[in-house]
């Protein structure tokens, strides 16, 4: 099918037809589907390698599936894979090809990119970072007083903190058993001091992780960090303490950075999309060389998947296009993450950032306005905590809220049936989401507790449940780094697709400029007595701040 321009996806046919196709189906309930399709479950999952999506708890139908697949491929969908698997600049409003993937492809692939070979790029740092984490692991890599590392604290924020920051949570068992990692990235002090006042210098290893080094929350940790540590030992015992991921080489060296402990990568890597490149490092030193390497392969073979699979079994396309139907054609606003693992409680905050970052925006990539909603809002919480916290408002609230729920087949802390109890949890909040409790069911309950006719009447209502509230369910075969590279490059592949379909460059992230620029005037603003020209609001805040400071 012919590629067309962006701004025309809302008037072509198929939007229309998903349009009146919504109209026409928004009555049916899942609870009916599912009797009248025993099927249903056996059409509706696909699997990968220990990677199950069961996305038959969604308001679709056959045709609903049809329509969707037949707008990806009015929207080109294959010929954008191909443009950002081959290298191609997508991200056109920065001029910057979009190459996460080629972090993960095998030493033996190659890809050129304006006459370089990216993967032998990519294999040479990998091949370093390796090195270093070994040594640091193994105890080779010494502090200023001859000890080994114990310490590791990743300053770094955004892309270059959360990813690795979750990739490191959700692999705890895979960590060295004395070795720590920390992840400061608030420019709140309190984050940096309350980690520092844990550790020993000579036993710390900063690793500061900037794409641009010239993130201020980040270098003012930075600052603070080297600060401290020079409060202990000198200039030139700086080089065994500190480290630097970054495409910016010279920004590196003027911190004080020796640029042979610089890691670098490449503007080709968004920071949200960045884990997998040095940016990884903080996770290779916990989990080591090998297990790093297996988290690329599991994002190689969502890569594979997703690059070769037909639109109709394919991971990433399918729960991109049912995010779109609800966001788009039923105007769901949000969609939640729920992943029953304690190890994954970071995950809706990564996705966060990355879909929200990604598709984010309100005009196209020519620069259009798009006339429809795009990027939905994420957020979530771990299961079970999170039935205790928000499930009401699933169950019984007034809004759509369309939801994935992240199920761990097996646990690495086998405690007791615990692990058994919280996979109860997360299959039976998905069946009550989809089913609901209807008049007889809830009637059948209240029979049951001997009340009066007008307690009845009462209770009644607020014991029904309408259900039809859609999810998806990921079982995991267990958690581990190869299982959780496809898990990420699965989300990543999937914010993509919506990105493609919306017309949208999800490769930029111009809104996050904005406030960075108002920051910086404020600043000096709160502690002179230069008149202020802001609305009255920010006025007064500022002012108030100043009556109020204390340093
Ligand atoms: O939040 C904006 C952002 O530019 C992210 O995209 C990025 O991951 C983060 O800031 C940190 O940027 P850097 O790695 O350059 O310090």
């Amino acid at each position: 099918m012919a590629a067309i321009r962006y701004n025309d996806i809302n008037t072509t046919p198929v939007w229309a037809k998903l349009h009146q196709h919504q109209r026409a189906t928004r009555h049916l309930h899942m609870r009916d589907l599912f009797a009248q399709e025993p099927d249903r479950f056996d059409r509706m999952n696909v699997q990968l390698d220990g990677l199950l999506l069961d996305y038959s708890k969604n308001r679709l139908t056959e045709r609903t599936l049809e329509l969707l697949i037949e707008l990806a491929e009015t929207a080109d969908l294959a010929g954008w894979m191909q443009r950002m698997k081959g290298g191609e600049r997508i991200n056109v409003s920065e001029d910057r090809a979009v190459l996460h993937t080629a972090l993960r492809l095998p030493r033996s692939a190659s890809l050129e990119v304006d006459g370089v070979d990216v993967v032998r790029q990519v294999h040479e740092v990998l091949e370093r970072a390796y090195a270093f984490a070994d040594a640091v692991r193994d105890g080779r890599w010494l502090g200023y007083t001859g000890q080994r590392i114990t310490d590791v604290v990743n300053l770094g924020i955004g892309g270059s903190d959360l990813g690795p920051l979750m990739v490191h949570e959700a692999l705890a068992p895979y960590w060295h058993p004395a070795l720590r990692v920390h992840f400061v990235s608030n420019v709140d002090g309190a984050h940096i001091a309350r980690t520092l006042q844990q550790l020993d210098p000579a036993t710390t290893l900063f690793i500061v992780a900037s794409k641009s080094f010239t993130t201020p929350e980040t270098r003012l940790n930075a600052e603070a960090a080297r600060s401290w540590f020079l409060q202990y030992a000198g200039v030139a015992d700086i080089a065994k303490h500190f480290v630097a991921v970054s495409t910016n080489r010279e920004a590196v060296t003027t911190f004080g950075i020796d640029p042979a402990n610089m890691f670098p990568f490449w503007d080709w890597v968004g920071g949200r999309y960045s884990t997998w490149s040095a940016i990884g490092l903080p996770v290779m030193l916990a989990i080591g060389p090998k297990c790093f390497a297996e988290f690329l392969d599991g994002g190689r073979a969502m890569d594979e998947h997703f690059f070769s699979a037909p639109f109709s079994v394919n991971m990433p396309v399918l729960m991109a296009l049912i995010g779109v139907w609800y966001n788009t054609f039923y105007g769901a606003h949000t969609h939640a993450i729920m992943p029953y693992d304690h190890g994954l409680r970071r995950l809706p905050a990564h996705i966060q950032q990355l879909d929200m970052e990604s598709n984010g925006k309100q005009v196209g990539r020519f620069g259009e306005k798009l006339d429809f909603d795009t990027g939905p809002v994420i957020w979530g919480e771990e299961g079970v905590n999170s039935q205790h916290a928000f499930f009401q408002l699933l169950h019984q609230g007034t809004r759509l809220v369309p939801s994935d729920f992240i199920v761990p087949m097996n646990s690495h802390y086998p405690v007791d049936h615990q692990h058994a109890v919280l996979v109860a949890n997360g299959f039976a909040q998905t069946e009550a989401l989809m089913r609901g409790k209807n008049e007889a069911e809830a009637l059948a309950e209240l029979a049951t507790l001997n009340l009066s006719g007008e307690q009845i009447d009462m209770l009644l209502p607020q014991k029904l449940f309408p259900g039809n509230q859609p999810s998806n369910t990921l079982a995991v075969d267990k958690l581990t780094p190869r299982s959780l590279g496809k898990l990420l490059a699965l989300y990543e592949h999937k914010v993509f697709v919506q990105g493609v379909i919306w017309g949208i460059n999800s490769f930029d992230q111009w809104g996050v400029e904005y406030g960075k620029q108002l920051a910086a005037k404020i600043l000096p603003q709160l502690t002179n007595e230069q008149a202020l020209s802001h609305d009255a609001s920010t006025n007064g805040l500022i002012a108030h701040f100043r009556s109020c400071y204390e340093q």
